[in-house]
């Protein structure tokens, strides 16, 4: 059983398929904290509605992002009933760079998704970046965060084909419906402490 701790700022529907993982049984895991670069973020209330302690930060917060990439790690190491802290950050549609702070409080303990395959279409607009490049393959990556932006070791990834007529709505619901199988897999892999990260920076899988 590994405690997580998200960060969102948005709809939080990979917020949502990790509590239902968790629901289901199958992943091994609690959410014990839900940090919000947005106080109206969506997913603060699916949070809240399955009773996950939640904190929302002001834009003002950012102002100094290293004063709040403190803030966040000293909160995320002492979450918990227990104040144990979690053993992992989980970056669910978290619009922020995480620094120094967070990636030196939790090293290979950070992990992010994003919605192509990486190192392609890095940035905020993954899943339309790879639509109108005209890519016939696209998909979603996990992988963790570390100080270069979009670019840690890869954990997963899974394709897909990019049909003719998709348009960029059906593609974006495609990707996200991969995301939401994706991440609470990869979770459970990190569960069940099948996940190391060698000297070079590659990921294996036991
Ligand atoms: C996802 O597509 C994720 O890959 C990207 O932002 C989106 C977040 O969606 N980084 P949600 O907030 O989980 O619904």
């Amino acid at each position: 059983m590994i405690k997580l701790g998200v960060l969102i700022s948005g709809s939080g529907t990979n917020l949502q398929a990790i509590i239902d993982a968790i629901a289901r049984g199958s992943l091994d895991a609690s959410i014990e904290l839900v940090i919000s670069s947005k106080p109206d973020a969506y997913g603060i209330k699916r949070a809240k509605d399955v009773s996950i302690p939640t904190i929302a930060l002001s834009k003002a917060v950012y102002n100094e992002p290293l004063a709040a990439d403190l803030l966040i790690a000293t909160e995320m190491q002492n979450a918990g009933a227990d104040h144990s802290g979690v053993d992992y950050i989980v970056m669910a549609g978290y619009m922020r760079m995480v620094r120094r702070p967070i990636l030196e409080a939790f090293p290979n303990r950070v992990v992010n998704i994003h919605p192509a395959l990486l190192p392609a279409f890095i940035g905020a607009h993954g899943i339309a970046d790879a639509f109108e490049y005209g890519v016939k393959i696209t998909g979603v990556t996990v992988h963790f965060a570390n100080d270069a932006y979009d670019r840690g070791p890869i954990i997963a990834q899974r394709a897909l084909a990019v049909a003719a007529d998709d348009t960029l709505e059906s593609l974006e619901e495609r990707i996200h419906a991969i995301e939401h199988e994706l991440y609470p897999e990869v979770l459970q892999l990190l569960a069940e402490g099948r996940v190391s990260v060698d000297n070079r920076g590659k990921v294996h899988i036991e």
